[in-house]
């Protein structure tokens, strides 16, 4: 053997290689980068109203102009192809297809989606589409938004519209994008919109949110397209006790029922989980069988959104389940997020070997550092780097173990609006100057590259 050879031997020897077409990609949503929210006859989102209400954001930051992608969108597809993805996940703002919520559908608002579908199979890269993430149409909220039984209707048909004017080139679908935050943060904590602080409308909402996806998952299988996927978006922190007393350990599992298992557990068990329904008692809501039959309509993939774990004690009297979040020592992201790439590979697993082995992806995993371009206008942003490197070779590891996972999406593609925390978080492997809207690959852009042309992770 030629020492040549013998070197890329032993080259392709520390290589962690992926398997053959794994989906390599990057994650945004709609009212995170378009901006023009309100262009060619979109209707006010829900966000839009949210942000607009002084106090709700920091900074008084708004989507209004957010990444420009609205009108960048072309040249954010050159940007991804120079990274390099395969697969591009976004989402698709709900009034700008149906300014109203339901009813007669805009045209000028699809046909931007239209648009970057066909841009983006013409560079090769595979479309996975979320059709909610976050932005619900206004005029819904106005009758009562997801506590309202209606919306799984309301959402079916929308859905719907999508099927019909995407599905002969979008194979790949998402009906919500981590629907416990919706519920979580939007109905009963009041930090995202619609900013409602309401126990009993959070739980109907967590009702509401599951019928809705199983009535879009059916209407999907009516349509009969073959080479349709559709799947759901949850986010995950698995929780560890904070010690070993029964208490704790009671604590964590409390946590992990409300956290991990509410939406998951329905969808594929068909059951609420016990300690959930025990634990709110008559706050809970009735649930039919006939309902649990629709959310239990098999999916094709399982989103799962990671980003850290939850260390939980037993707290009497606080917060919603008696529970507390310790701060852990060691590093954490710009968003107070305790960096643990094992939880990855412990979520995984879970996942895989207690509902059957789905098929799964990655459609967020990242984190927010506080970048500062150097004076050459380089982003070394070696931490994030560190993290994405990190949880690679924790997804590697699950791969090994056979867990059916087909792809990962980092979040973000670019740097973009945080939410409640407007644009002070940046999560994107690519900057984003606010102010002229110039992008930059960051170091853990161009990494993330050479991984991809790799399909593996040296060392
Ligand atoms: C969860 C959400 O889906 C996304 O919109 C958000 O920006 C990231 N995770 C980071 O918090």
């Amino acid at each position: 053997m030629g020492v040549g050879k013998a070197l890329t031997q032993k080259g392709s020897e520390r290589m962690r290689q992926f398997p053959q077409g794994f989906l390599w990609g990057c994650a945004t949503a709609s009212y995170q980068i378009e901006g023009s929210p309100l262009s060619d006859g979109a209707g006010p989102s829900i966000w839009h109203r949210f942000s607009h209400t002084p106090g709700n954001v920091l900074g008084g930051d708004t989507g209004d102009v957010a990444c420009d992608h609205y009108r960048r969108w072309r040249d954010d597809v050159v940007l991804m192809r120079e990274l390099g993805i395969r697969a591009y996940r976004f989402s698709i703002a709900w009034p700008r297809v149906l300014p109203e919520g339901r009813g007669a559908v805009n045209e000028n608002g699809l046909a931007f989606y239209g648009r970057l579908v066909d841009a983006l199979l013409e560079a090769d890269i595979i479309p996975f589409v979320t059709l909610y993430h976050w932005d619900l149409p206004g005029s819904l909220q106005d009758l009562g938004g997801w506590a309202n039984r209606d919306v799984a209707g309301w959402f079916a048909d929308y859905a719907d519209v999508l099927f019909g004017r995407l599905g002969d080139r979008v194979h790949h679908w998402i009906t919500l994008n981590e629907p416990w935050c919706v519920a979580h943060l939007g109905y009963i904590l009041g930090q995202h919109a619609p900013g409602m602080r309401d126990l009993w409308a959070g739980l109907r909402a967590v009702h509401n949110l599951l019928l809705a996806h199983g009535r879009a998952v059916l209407a999907f299988r009516q349509r009969n397209m073959p080479e349709g996927r559709i799947g759901i978006t949850l986010n995950f922190r698995p929780p560890h006790p904070g010690s070993q007393s029964e208490q704790d350990r009671a604590a964590a599992r409390r946590a992990h029922a409300y956290h991990n298992r509410l939406f998951l557990d329905p969808i594929f068990t068909g059951r609420y989980p016990d300690p959930i329904v025990q634990w709110f008692k008559d706050s809970w809501p009735e649930t039919l069988q006939s309902d649990q039959d629709v959310i239990r309509a098999p999916i094709d993939f399982l989103g799962v959104n990671y980003y850290t774990r939850n260390v939980v004690v037993h707290a009497p009297g606080t917060g919603l389940l008696h529970t507390r979040v310790i701060r852990q020592p060691g590093p954490h992201t710009a968003m107070g997020w305790e960096i643990y790439p094992e939880g990855l590979f412990e979520l995984l697993l879970w996942i895989h070997q207690a509902y059957g082995s789905p098929v799964l992806y990655i459609t967020e995993n990242g984190a927010a550092f506080e970048d500062r371009p150097d004076p050459s206008g380089t982003v070394r942003d070696t931490d994030r780097l560190d993290y994405l490197r990190q949880h690679f070779v924790q997804a590697h590891r699950a791969i090994q173990e056979g867990v059916r996972l087909q792809g990962y999406f980092v979040w973000s593609l670019m740097d973009n609006f945080e939410w409640a925390h407007g644009y002070s978080k940046r999560f994107g492997i690519v900057y984003v100057d606010f102010g002229s809207q110039k992008r930059t690959i960051k170091q853990s852009g161009h990494w993330y590259c050479g991984v991809i042309a790799r399909n593996g992770l040296e060392n």
